[in-house]
């Protein structure tokens, strides 16, 4: 039987220490960085009452999961919600995997002072595993003297804005423990404004069993793995021997502003062993692709020009049930992290080949000088969407479009 789960999110400034002594004015959900996890099991209801005790207006976004428009938290569909008052969410979750919440106003801000959490929805066919965890990487850009460096400067409207803190669950590069010989999911999100994480388990080979709409296929074995700003993946991570000491680090990678150094965000230690009983079935789950090989795009999306043009690009409309084949052409010479609103999109290409195997996806990094072919399906819930790209400050520089989905 579908349950409703209902939730207080009470958002309001805190002190957040990020490191033992260290703290700057945070934005919280309930007090806690990151935001209570929301768990749910598919065909669940969510009810969530949002209330704003910030000194300025806010919203929730459900990035990733199938919302009706009205409860996409934008404001294109609802009014913010000032300080002092209240919204209430409620939403159906048709589909399991690794999402979250995020503030969708002011958001440079108000992500990078704590307003993310996480949301999981659950199928009882879900793989077992012999523990789970959330990973939220994120960082921080401080001023000299350890405060929140001002936001908005010119720099940061063109290439976004880093900083040299690295966070994992909003602590700075903090100390996981892992019982030896188990082997666990894990689901990582990144909710920065703007940092790539190529993300590495101390070289160690693990299983890529997730992105950002659920289960793949099958498991990918892999020893690094691109996050771009939001993005998950969900991986199956050990076993481990007693003792290790192994680093969660990102690896360098050039996104158009220079190669980055390695950089760590944590450190797993491996104590005693514990008993597995873990297994990853070699297939996870089915899906259809939407399109054949070699299937024509009837739009193009020139990331350039949507750069380029400012706020309130309005694209056209799609209809409800024509599938839709968008070729999005990054002539910039920075990646764009491209995310579209309330819907999954399979890659159908990226430089004219295939991708390495079917997923579905609702935000894909387009690399500098590159275009990448998706794939998706307006399901009936019309209204207005949108889509930007998820480095946060090319978003509120205008780097979106609004479009309708029409019956
Ligand atoms: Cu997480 Cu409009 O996005
Ligand atoms: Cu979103
Ligand atoms: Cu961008």
């Amino acid at each position: 039987m579908p349950d409703l789960v209902a939730v207080e999110l009470d958002a309001q400034e805190i002190t957040w220490e990020f490191a033992p002594g260290r703290s700057i004015p945070g934005f919280a959900f309930n007090g806690e960085i990151p935001g209570p996890t929301i768990e749910a099991s598919v065909g669940d209801t969510i009810e969530v009452r949002l209330r704003n005790n910030l000194p300025q207006p806010t919203t929730i976004h459900w990035h990733g999961v199938r919302v009706p428009a009205a409860m996409d938290g934008t404001e294109a569909v609802q009014p913010p919600v000032g300080p002092g008052e209240t919204f209430e969410y409620r939403f159906e979750v048709p589909d399991a995997g690794t999402y979250w919440y995020h503030s969708h106003t002011n958001e440079t801000e108000q992500l990078e002072r704590g307003l993310y959490g996480a949301l999981i929805v659950r199928d009882p066919s879900d793989p077992n595993l012999d523990a789970e965890r959330i990973l939220h990487l994120d960082d921080l850009k401080l001023d000299p003297h350890g405060d929140l460096a001002p936001f908005g400067d010119e720099h940061e409207h063109h290439a976004g804005r880093e900083g040299d803190v690295r966070l994992l669950n909003g602590r700075q590069e903090p100390d996981l423990d892992i019982p030896a010989g188990t082997v666990e999911r894990w689901r990582i999100i990144d909710t920065a404004n703007t940092r790539f994480v190529r993300l590495s388990i101390g070289g160690r080979p693990f299983t890529i069993i997730g992105t950002d709409g659920g289960l793949l296929p099958q498991p990918v074995s892999a020893t690094e793995v691109l996050l771009t700003p939001g993005e998950r993946v969900d991986l199956a991570v050990g076993p481990f021997e007693e003792r290790e000491s192994i680093e969660l680090e990102a690896l360098p990678y050039d996104r158009g502003k220079g190669e980055t150094p390695r950089e760590r965000f944590a450190t797993l230690q491996v104590g005693s062993p514990a008993a597995s009983s873990a297994q990853v079935p070699e297939t996870l789950r089915h899906i259809d692709p939407l399109v054949e090989e070699g299937a024509e795009p009837n739009r193009t999306i020139s990331l350039k020009a949507l750069m380029h043009e400012g706020h309130h690009q309005r694209a056209e409309p799609v209809r409800v049930g024509d599938l839709q084949v968008w070729d999005l052409v990054n002539e910039t010479g920075q990646d764009h992290p491209f995310h579209l609103h309330g819907f999954f999109f399979q890659i159908v290409q990226e430089n004219g080949a295939m991708p390495p195997f079917l997923a579905w996806k609702d935000t894909v990094n387009v690399p500098r000088k590159s275009q990448t072919r998706i794939a998706w399906l307006p399901d009936d819930r019309p209204g207005e969407w949108m889509y930007h790209c998820h480095i946060l400050e090319h978003h509120a520089m205008g780097m979106m479009a609004h479009f309708e989905a029409v019956r």
